[in-house]
């Protein structure tokens, strides 16, 4: 290009360096246009990030390909296929309000005036000796396994000695700090209101455990307990517990000592298990006919060393979190 060129050519040539420009730009944002249109596309077909609730920082999946499968399988079987079991103590009852412990339902007995105070001492050393062991990672399940079963024979050893009465217990709950977690009030409305059964499985005490459902308003006709009942005598002091006893590491043969309820729900394929221990993940062991398994974790303790484990067996870890609005949320789809 020389002194040569005349106007028009360098105007020319002007203008067409300009399309060009423009078409680069323009095909530039035509493709983030796109890209965008296909993000947004995607999300909308995903039902995990249809739920704000999941974009909390207390949600943690290893594979949300997976938990967003399970969901869809949920929703498809709707109302009818459901069942849900569950866990209570530090699962449906808060771990701690404003940094202070919540109790379980061991502890509200604990720390009632239903037993001396001699006895409260050698309770809470009980439970300074074995909760770490209960929570303990570099132990497994079958390392663990005797501990608890001695935990909870001394433990219930000394309530009976105490002759608790059956009366008392009542009180003992309301002037406790027992709390469930935000949502329940939803959470048990939702799945009385479309019929869903509720089997609530603990290795807490059921005598306490229905007066804090009670107290709540929410012990409904949805709801069976399997849990530790104390056995009384005809004036109403403990004398005994009834049954097997029920503790953190043997749940796995629930299924098979409560034949006659999950043979009715045979056709609830469907399960949200939720639970706070590992032990909890084998609760629908030995249901018949499952098709698609939920299993959503409530880490509260101990969570960098245990977040990984947690994150291999549950499909939903929630880390630090009092409240069900995960839980609520995909029953919200779901029912
Ligand atoms: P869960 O199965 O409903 O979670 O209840 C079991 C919890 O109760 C478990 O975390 C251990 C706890 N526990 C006590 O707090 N005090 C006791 O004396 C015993 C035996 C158990
Ligand atoms: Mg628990």
């Amino acid at each position: 290009i020389g002194r040569g060129m005349d106007r028009a050519a360098v105007v020319k040539v002007g203008a067409a360096a300009s399309a060009s420009v423009c078409a680069l730009f323009g095909g530039v944002a035509l493709a983030q246009y796109i890209v965008a249109k296909k993000k947004r596309a995607g999300k909308k077909t995903r039902i995990i990030e249809m739920m704000p609730q999941f974009e909390k920082s207390t949600v943690h999946m290893k594979d949300p390909e997976r938990v967003e499968q399970i969901i869809c399988g949920l929703i498809k079987g709707g109302a009818t296929k459901l069942q849900i079991i569950t866990d209570f103590d530090m699962t449906l009852s808060k771990f701690q309000v404003n940094g202070k412990r919540c109790p379980t339902c061991h502890n509200i007995i604990d720390y009632s005036q239903l037993v001396t105070d001699e006895c409260r001492q050698k309770l809470v050393q009980l439970k300074n000796q074995y909760y770490p062991i209960e929570i303990d990672p570099q132990l497994t399940m079958e390392e663990k396994y005797p501990f608890m079963v001695e935990w909870y024979f001394k433990s219930h050893s000394l309530l009976v000695e105490q002759r608790l009465q059956k009366n008392k217990l009542p009180e003992a709950v309301r002037e406790s700090d027992a709390a469930l977690r935000d949502g329940y009030e939803q959470f048990f409305e939702r799945l009385q209101h479309h019929n869903v059964p509720v089997f609530i499985f603990s290795a807490g005490l059921g005598d306490v455990l229905e007066e804090i459902l009670r107290l709540a308003g929410v012990y409904l006709p949805n709801i069976k307990v399997v849990s530790n009942f104390m056995d009384f005598d005809d004036n109403g002091v403990i004398r005994g517990f009834k049954g097997e006893l029920i503790h953190v590491y043997n749940k796995h043969d629930g299924a098979l000592r409560n034949t006659e309820y999950f043979k009715q729900l045979k056709e609830n394929c469907n399960i949200v298990l939720m639970g706070d221990s590992l032990g909890d993940l084998s609760m629908a062991d030995g249901v018949p006919n499952v098709e698609n398994l939920l299993k959503i974790g409530f880490l509260n303790d101990k969570v960098e060393e245990c977040l990984d484990k947690y994150l291999d067996n549950y499909d939903i870890v929630l880390v630090r979190d009092e409240t069900l609005e995960v839980p609520n949320a995909i029953l919200q789809k779901v029912l």
